[in-house]
């Protein structure tokens, strides 16, 4: 298994580009399983969780070939199976995405259910709800989701939550149902926009992209098409949080700034310089790290695949910050190896206050959930002495050589094989 070793304590200087988004990407991946030929999408990160949707699309039938840095392509021709088996659903829990494409298609889905989770129940109750109600017949089998329909018929239907997921397989659904489908309460995230601007692209009828209320008006079939991945907020977010941390001057390119504003406004209160430009943005801090409080959000607010990396800041802030979890439960994974290094973090249910220390100690700590390792590489970064992260492949599923990037700032962390 890979661990990282992370020598803290160096200034941070330089430029950075982004990725493009892996929670944009994978929804893209599972809608081109609806379009008869072959898609093309490009920005497209090397992260795990791309490796994974790529194996689950050939397990489907697929024709799936990486092309050069960031190009991938879908040759969606031929479908074959209809089944997102255990193994891969568990690895990777967005595999459920493919329901609504190949109910769409073939009219059958079989999908494992994806179970607990390291950052809570996580339940997909609400896209079983809403594909039953476009006319689907669920069965729940050994473990899996057994669907099937003949067509399904546009409905109305209000998400009892917010939820991300949720909205993207009942808009994957909707595009081809009979009729036209209103769903109501629907997740805002930048990630669900560009899904329904690509399936507008390839043929749907979306109106209210972008707000809580979708209308979609049935097409018979999709068409293949070429498109750039956005940009991905969360690694924008967490170069922004490692220049804030490490101190430094950091240039981020293809930084998407208009969809970060809710962490942008928190790291300003923290003291942090954040200078705007038309291709990225310029991050430094001088002066200390200030408190403040956060609570997460849906969209536009505080994301809470942040909360982790802003907890790491604040960890080493003048003064005590309050930060309160309202996505998920459990999502606090990172706190006790946050004291492995130091910090003095007390966690009340949903909420942890964080007071902030003079220095954090380097330590070895355990990677937990994607964003959690985030968060303790932001920690070895700052921390004295040596910072020791096991269990890497956490970060490998979302974050692009996040190691080579950062040592090109001037970080020192070295990734080491052990068995
Ligand atoms: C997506 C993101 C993840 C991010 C999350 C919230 C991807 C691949 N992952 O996850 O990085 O942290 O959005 O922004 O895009 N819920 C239910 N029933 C359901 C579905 C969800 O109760 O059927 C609840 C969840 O338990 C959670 C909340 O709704 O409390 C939000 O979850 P959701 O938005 O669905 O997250 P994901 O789509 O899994």
């Amino acid at each position: 298994m890979y661990k990282m070793i992370i020598q803290g304590g160096q200034r941070l200087e330089g430029e950075i580009e982004v990725s493009g988004a892996k929670n944009a990407t994978l929804p893209l991946m599972a809608a081109s399983l609806m379009a008869g030929g072959c898609s093309t999408f490009t920005n497209v990160p090397r992260v795990n969780d791309v490796a994974t949707a790529c194996k689950l699309l050939t397990h489907l039938g697929a024709s799936v070939e990486r092309v050069g840095k960031d190009e991938i392509r879908i040759d969606a021709s031929r479908i074959t199976g209809h089944e997102a088996p255990y193994e891969l659903v568990r690895t990777m829990r967005a595999s459920v995405l493919v329901l609504g494409p190949l109910l769409a298609r073939l009219g059958r889905a079989r999908v494992s259910l994806p179970g607990g989770c390291a950052i809570g129940a996580r339940p997909v109750d609400q896209h079983l709800k809403g594909l039953g109600a476009l006319g689907v017949h669920i069965e729940l089998d050994g473990g899996y989701i057994d669907a099937r329909v003949d067509r399904m018929r546009g409905v109305r239907f209000c998400f009892d939550v917010s939820t991300v997921g949720g909205t993207e397989t009942m808009l994957m659904a909707a595009v081809c149902a009979e009729g036209t489908t209103v769903l109501q309460n629907a997740a805002c995230e930048p990630e669900v926009a560009e899904l329904a601007r690509v399936l507008n692209r390839m043929g749907a009828r979306i109106e209210g992209i972008g707000t809580e209320t979708l209308v979609i008006h049935g097409v018979r079939r999709l068409e293949p098409i070429r498109h750039e991945v956005i940009p991905d907020r969360i690694v924008a977010g967490t170069f922004m949080a490692a220049a804030a941390i490490a101190g430094g001057d950091v240039q981020i390119r293809k930084c998407p700034m208009d969809m970060l504003e809710a962490v942008a406004d928190k790291m300003e209160a923290c003291g942090i310089r954040i200078i705007r430009a038309d291709d990225g943005v310029r991050v430094t801090r001088e002066g200390p790290i200030r408190p403040v409080d956060i609570e997460t959000f849906p969209y536009p607010g505080f994301p809470t695949d942040m909360q982790a990396q802003m907890m790491a800041l604040l960890s080493v802030a003048e003064g005590t910050s309050v930060i309160r979890e309202k996505i998920f439960e459990n999502r606090f994974m990172h706190v006790l190896e946050l004291q492995r290094m130091g910090a003095d973090i007390r966690i009340r249910g949903n909420t942890a206050i964080v007071t902030g220390v003079p220095y954090l100690k380097g330590a070895p700590v355990m990677a937990t959930d994607l964003r959690a390792s985030a968060s303790l590489v932001l920690a070895g970064l700052v921390a004295r002495g040596t910072t020791v992260i096991d269990r890497v492949y956490h970060l490998d599923r979302g974050y692009e050589r996040i190691e080579e990037k950062l040592n090109g700032l001037g970080a020192n962390i070295q990734r080491v094989w052990e068995d």
